[in-house]
């Protein structure tokens, strides 16, 4: 079980590439920490491919409320962030129930909610960029977490197959932190 975290994030592509995956990777909730979320814009849909309406979403509307929410889901909060010393993604044992946060596109996640987080993990970076895009890297964190599970659903041809009682609505799909 693992939860996706949005840290202030701005964009509406990031947040459609994120719900797209994290509905791919079989998440949880989607936690929102900071302003409303305004993740059902249109412009996130072209990337989403209208998932969210799969997903059930959390609103902290700020850290205290999200490091709350953790305590009472037990859920681990580990942030996905370039840090020195870094401690990158392949050295990571993920435990049994992470969330993962992907911070704000220019200002990434502050340290004051770093130093709040059970871990920092860092995708390694080998060419001249200083960072990667939000959404990569929380993709990235997906795929490296779940990479050893075995993996039971079917493909046909060029797609995994998706039963129609699986891509029912949610009839809310919004929440908000005690
Ligand atoms: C574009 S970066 C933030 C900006 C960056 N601090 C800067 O100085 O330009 C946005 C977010 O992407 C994620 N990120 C980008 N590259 C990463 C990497 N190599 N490892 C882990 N997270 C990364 C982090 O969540 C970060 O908060």
């Amino acid at each position: 079980m693992f939860w996706t975290v949005f840290h202030n994030l701005k964009s509406p592509e990031n947040a459609g590439i994120l719900v797209r995956a994290h509905v791919a990777f079989g998440g949880a909730q989607i936690i929102v920490v900071g302003n409303e979320p305004w993740i059902l814009k249109r412009r996130a849909q072209a990337f989403s491919r209208h998932l969210e309406r799969l997903c059930e979403f959390i609103h902290c509307p700020d850290d205290d409320a999200f490091f709350a929410w953790c305590a009472k889901a037990e859920a681990q909060p580990v942030a996905i962030e370039i840090a020195t010393p870094p401690t990158f993604l392949k050295d990571y044992k993920f435990r049994s129930r992470p969330a993962l946060v992907v911070g704000n596109e220019g200002a990434g996640l502050p340290q004051s909610f770093l130093g709040r987080c059970d871990a920092i993990v860092t995708v390694p970076q080998f060419g001249p960029v200083p960072c990667l895009n939000t959404a990569v890297a929380g993709c990235l964190a997906m795929y490296e977490m779940l990479r050893n599970e075995h993996v039971t659903r079917q493909i046909r041809g060029d797609a995994y197959i998706v039963n129609e009682e699986e891509v029912r609505p949610l009839m809310s799909s919004r929440l908000t932190c005690a």
